[in-house]
């Protein structure tokens, strides 16, 4: 496999996908260029559903993975190839886990209605999620998705606080409402952030000039103080710092830690709230604490969750202490037809057993451990390879070419792994982040495959030519 190189958002065609611009804000999307090269039975797929669906969906991969079933770590695809998924933080028990497969399908036989009936299970399920925070975290708002669980966190922010403003990191992402996607700069500059935004650079330690967690925070203090001082001259005040507590989006940056409390209490102390975004960070994901802002050694306002909690099934969450969601519950009803349904609420309580019963947070934190030694053994001497950070089942291999991000190498390395049946994804402002977050139920084995795989796709790729 060599290196491609390719525009980031190159026209549109009618070949291989019909009105798709390509590429546009993902950085391992399918884009048309390649579409010469597919299978004619996958062209004509790729024609068939840009016919049917609307704008803006994207395919991952420059061959696109057509899929037909799961088990486990491993998706199939018609042929029944298997691919290790080493990607999906939504089935993060795995995929078709029998245990909460078995628990949607009787609740689906019994009973599924809404908030507005007296049911224990709301109430068992929403008690199972308070009882993994601390202690202040003493409330939960159901939801379906995370961009909703992030969009009411906003509005109960703005009823606490009567402001507006928001402070995010650079390349946050925070869902796709029309609210949340004002606040998430990741999905570029076609997407315009709400006026009452403002960015604060990500936590990358060379950035702030030193891998000191105290530095770090004095760093993004100072950064979140100069933010809230802007937003007060404007007149909106700061309501909200929202932070994803591993930074995902903006590259993935789980150490040092901690320096997030002091920010935290820089917000406060500028009449905000702090929110933890912990879709992708929370559940286990970053091994040895349930959630990423443990890590951090502080207690947010509000916390956030979502992908993971219904391994599939849709279902999200906000979790508030009660007097922050006071002012928002004085003045608002809520009801969310769909949000805390019985079989909702049926899967995310079946994914909490499982969680606690099979000790997949102490799993992760184990394989996590693993994989760091095989990644810092066999992947980061390799030429090519800048950085590589994370912690628990999230891993980010930055790939960069004399010190300049080499986003079209990182293309070709995901690439090569898809081909070589491990599936990964790639992100970073730039582009240059190999991203790996497999399933907490990971074994050393599958660690191990990944890890050779990656190896093998960074040695069979050449740097890139292109400019970052
Ligand atoms: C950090 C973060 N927050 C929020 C969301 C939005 O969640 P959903 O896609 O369930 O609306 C995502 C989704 O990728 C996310 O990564």
């Amino acid at each position: 496999v060599t290196a491609t190189t390719g525009n980031a958002a190159g026209g549109s065609t009618s070949v291989g996908g019909a009105q798709a611009v390509d590429g546009v804000g993902m950085v391992n999307g399918y884009r048309t260029e390649s579409a010469a090269t597919l299978p004619s039975d996958v062209r004509a797929r790729i024609d068939r559903r840009s016919r049917a669906l609307g704008p803006g969906y994207q395919l991952f991969y420059e061959q696109p993975l057509v899929v037909t079933r799961a088990a486990g770590v491993h998706l199939f695809d018609e042929r029944g190839n298997a691919y290790l998924d080493a990607y999906n933080n939504v089935a993060s028990l795995g995929h078709n886990h029998p245990y909460v497969v078995e628990a949607i399908t009787r609740q689906l036989q019994t009973l599924n209605t809404n908030t507005r009936y007296l049911q224990d299970s709301t109430v068992d399920c929403a008690e199972q999620l308070l009882a993994t925070l601390p202690d202040r975290l003493d409330r939960v708002v159901f939801t379906c998705t995370g961009s909703e669980a992030n969009d009411l966190a906003l509005r109960i922010c703005a009823a606490h606080t009567g402001a507006r403003g928001v402070i995010v990191t650079a390349n946050a992402y925070h869902g796709v409402t029309e609210a949340v996607a004002g606040i998430s700069p990741s999905l570029g500059p076609g997407v315009d952030l709400a006026p009452f935004v403002r960015v604060v650079p990500a936590p990358d330690p060379r950035v702030a000039g030193s891998a000191d967690a105290g530095a770090v925070a004095s760093y993004m203090s100072a950064q979140v103080r100069a933010a809230a001082d802007d937003l007060r001259r404007h007149g909106y005040g700061l309501s909200a710092f929202v932070a994803d507590s591993v930074f995902s989006s903006d590259g993935v940056f789980a150490a040092p830690v901690p320096w997030l409390r002091e920010v935290a209490r820089t917000a406060r102390a500028a009449g905000g709230l702090y929110v933890a975004d912990e879709v992708q960070a929370g559940m286990g994901r970053l091994g040895d604490r349930w959630w990423g802002f443990e890590r951090h050694d502080v207690v947010p306002d509000l916390v956030t969750i979502g992908k993971p909690l219904g391994n599939g099934y849709p279902v999200a969450a906000v979790a508030l202490q009660h007097a922050v969601g006071e002012a928002f519950g004085s003045r608002a009803r809520y009801f969310n037809t769909f949000g805390g349904s019985t079989v909702a609420t049926a899967a995310a309580s079946a994914v909490l057993t499982v969680l606690d019963r099979d000790d997949l947070v102490r799993r992760a934190a184990a394989t996590g451990a693993h994989l760091r030694s095989l990644l810092t053994d066999q992947v980061a001497p390799l030429p090519g390879v800048g950085d590589v950070r994370g912690t628990g089942m999230f891993w980010a291999v930055e790939m960069s070419a004399a010190g300049i991000p080499d986003g079209a190498r990182t293309r070709a390395v995901v690439n090569a792994m898809r081909a070589a049946g491990v599936l990964v994804s790639a992100s970073g402002p730039a582009g240059n982040v190999v991203k790996i977050r497999p399933p907490l139920i990971f074994g050393r084995a599958h660690a191990e495959q990944l890890v050779d795989a990656l190896a093998t796709a960074i040695a069979g790729t050449a740097p890139s030519k292109e400019k970052a």
